[in-house]
């Protein structure tokens, strides 16, 4: 297994992967997310986790975020985007090389926090977040209210 940065050459792969842990948003949309890492620089990053034969088995994505960071005390604070392991690579550690990367890419731009979020349902992440030394900060409940356009000037 080895951990490396996704580049252009491997925007097929990285699709495949983020199709697999977010299967909800359409494939038009990720490739423009895709885009918008690879032309980011220095703020986002992503890394692939390949066995010995260049399999996919595990990716992981990460941002510096300059907002407020829930429970976080610096800025900017590097947030772990998503990370996603295929089942038959899950529990080898592939999570664990994709975090350790992802702390790697953090401390090597500035950052003292390296934050994440997770369902508190996904039980399979809280036991991985607290195994890689993770402390858990904040529970928090997201609200929405559809808004009316009665109330628009005019
Ligand atoms: C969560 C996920 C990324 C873990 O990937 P993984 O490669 O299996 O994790 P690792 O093998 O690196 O696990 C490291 C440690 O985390 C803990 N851990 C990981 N998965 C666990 C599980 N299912 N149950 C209990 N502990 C777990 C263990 O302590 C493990 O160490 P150990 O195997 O030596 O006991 C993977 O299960 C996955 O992709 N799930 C679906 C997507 C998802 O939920 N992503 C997270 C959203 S934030």
């Amino acid at each position: 297994m080895r951990v490396v940065s996704m580049n252009t050459e491997m925007v097929g792969r990285w699709l495949d992967m983020r199709l697999a842990l977010w299967s909800d948003t359409p494939a038009g949309i990720h490739r423009g997310e895709i885009e918008t890492c690879l032309a980011a620089g220095e703020r986002q990053a992503a890394f692939l986790c390949e066995d010995d034969a260049g399999v996919a088995a595990g990716f992981a994505e990460v941002s510096l975020r300059t907002d407020y960071v829930n429970g976080c005390e610096t800025s900017p604070v590097a947030f772990l985007e998503g990370i996603y392991v295929i089942p038959r690579y899950r529990r080898h550690g592939v999570a664990r090389a994709l975090i350790t990367a992802a702390e790697r890419w953090a401390v090597s731009r500035g950052c003292r926090e390296l934050a994440s979020d997770t369902d508190t349902n996904n039980l399979e992440s809280l036991s991985l977040h607290t195994a890689l030394g993770f402390e858990e900060t904040e529970r928090v409940v997201y609200f929405r209210k559809e808004l009316s356009a009665s109330f628009t000037d005019n």
